[in-house]
C-alpha cells in the first residue's frame, strides 16, 4: 500500500531504501559467496540505462529517497558513472550510495564522486594482505584501501567498511580490526556470515554468531548508539576511545526483520521483498516499455505480499543462490 505517498507494508514498515543490483557478475572468488568464481555461462541481459531510469522514476515517484547500487560488483559495468548521475539526478533521490569491492576504487571515486555518489561502503574482510587474497581471491588489499583513502578525502562522509568474520579465517583478527578504528573517524561493520543455497558446509564450518560479538565489544566498554526510526538492520556502537563506530548485521537476531526499510531489485528487473523470499516479482516488461505508471501499480501492489520476517533459521534460503545474484 501507500501511505504518506510512502510505500509500506502489512507490518507498517515503510521503504524508503532501494537496493538496485546492477549486475550479476563479480571478479572476486570471495569463499563464503562465490569460491570458484562467477559462472560465466549466465545470460547477461542485466538492466539497460533506460530501464534503470524508468525504475528509479517509479520508485522516486512512491517515496524512495536512498538507492543503493550493489552486484555482484557494480564497478565492472563500464556505464556505472552514468547511472549514479542518473539516479542522482532523479527528483525525490536524496542519496546515491555504492556496495563495491574496490578493486577500482582508487581509478574511479573521483569519477563517481563528480557524478554525485553520496555514500560508500567497500568490503575489507582483512586487514592483512595475506589473509584478505586467501578470502577473496585477489592481492588487492592495497587497491581497496587506497581507493577508499581518496573516498575519505574527496569527502564523502558516509564509508563504510564491511567485514564477514569467518571462524578458520578472519575471526582470530577482530581486535585488530577494532585497533584500526582507534584513530579512524569510520564505521565499521560486521556482517554475520548467511546460509545460502550454496555455501551450507562453509556456512557450517564458519559461522560466528553476531551475539558473542556484541558480547565482547560491551565487556570491552563499547555503547550502543541509540536508534531511531530510520536506523536500518545494523546495530551500532561507540567507545569514548575510539574514533571509529562499529555496526553489526546480525540477521539471525530475533528482531531483525522489524527494522526492515529496503526492497530490492536484482539486475533482470526482479523485486525482491527480501533477500530470502522464494519468488521476485518481474518488471521488467513494464521497464522495457518504460512504462513508469505500471511499474508503480506493481509496486504498490507487491507490499501487501511482503512477510514479516525471513525463515533462515529453518534454512530455507530462498532463491538466494549465493548473494552476487541479488546484491548483498
Ligand atoms: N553472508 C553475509 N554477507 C555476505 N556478503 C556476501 N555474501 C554473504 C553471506 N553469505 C556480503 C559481502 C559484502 C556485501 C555486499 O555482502 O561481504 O560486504
Ligand atoms: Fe565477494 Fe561480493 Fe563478489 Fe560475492 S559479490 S565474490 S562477496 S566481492
Amino acid at each position: 500500500m501507500l501511505q504518506d505517498n510512502v510505500l509500506q507494508d502489512s507490518f507498517g514498515r515503510r521503504f524508503e531504501y532501494l537496493r538496485l543490483s546492477i549486475t550479476d557478475v563479480c571478479n572476486f572468488k570471495c569463499n563464503y559467496c562465490l569460491p570458484d568464481g562467477y559462472d560465466c555461462d549466465g545470460d547477461r541481459d542485466f538492466l539497460s540505462l533506460a530501464e534503470i531510469q524508468t525504475l528509479v522514476s517509479a520508485f522516486a515517484e512512491l517515496g524512495m529517497r536512498k538507492i543503493r547500487i550493489t552486484g555482484g560488483e557494480p564497478a565492472l559495468r563500464k556505464d556505472l558513472t552514468d547511472i549514479i548521475a542518473l539516479c542522482k539526478a532523479t527528483p525525490g533521490i536524496e542519496q546515491v550510495a555504492l556496495t563495491t569491492n574496490g578493486f577500482n576504487l582508487d581509478k574511479k571515486i573521483d569519477e563517481f564522486v563528480s557524478a554525485g555518489l553520496d555514500a560508500l561502503n567497500v568490503s575489507v574482510d582483512s586487514l592483512d594482505p595475506r589473509m584478505f587474497a586467501a578470502i577473496t581471491g585477489h592481492e588487492k588489499l592495497e587497491i581497496v584501501l587506497d581507493g577508499a583513502t581518496r573516498a575519505l578525502e574527496l569527502g564523502i562522509d558516509k564509508v563504510k567498511f564491511n567485514a564477514v568474520l569467518l571462524k578458520q579465517f578472519n575471526a582470530s583478527q577482530f581486535n585488530d580490526y577494532l585497533n584500526w578504528i582507534k584513530q579512524r573517524p569510520i564505521t565499521l561493520r560486521f556482517i554475520e556470515l548467511m546460509e545460502t543455497g550454496d555455501n551450507k558446509v562453509f556456512f557450517d564450518a564458519n559461522h560466528v554468531q553476531g551475539g558473542v560479538l556484541k558480547k565482547q565489544l560491551l565487556a570491552q566498554g563499547w555503547l550502543p548508539v541509540i536508534r531511531n526510526k530510520l536506523s536500518g538492520p545494523a546495530e551500532e556502537f561507540f567507545h569514548p576511545d575510539y574514533q571509529g563506530r562499529i555496526g553489526l548485521i546480525m540477521p539471525y537476531s530475533k528482531d531483525f526483520c522489524k527494522n526492515c526499510n529496503r526492497l530490492r531489485v536484482s539486475s533482470k528487473g526482479q523485486l525482491h521483498l527480501c533477500l530470502f523470499t522464494e519468488q521476485g516479482v518481474d518488471l521488467r516488461p513494464a521497464l522495457l516499455n518504460q512504462d513508469i505508471a505500471e511499474t508503480k501499480t506493481r509496486l504498490v501492489a507487491a507490499m501487501d505480499d511482503k512477510v514479516a520476517s525471513h525463515f533462515l533459521t529453518e534454512h530455507k534460503t530462498g532463491v538466494n543462490k549465493h548473494f552476487a545474484s541479488i546484491g548483498g
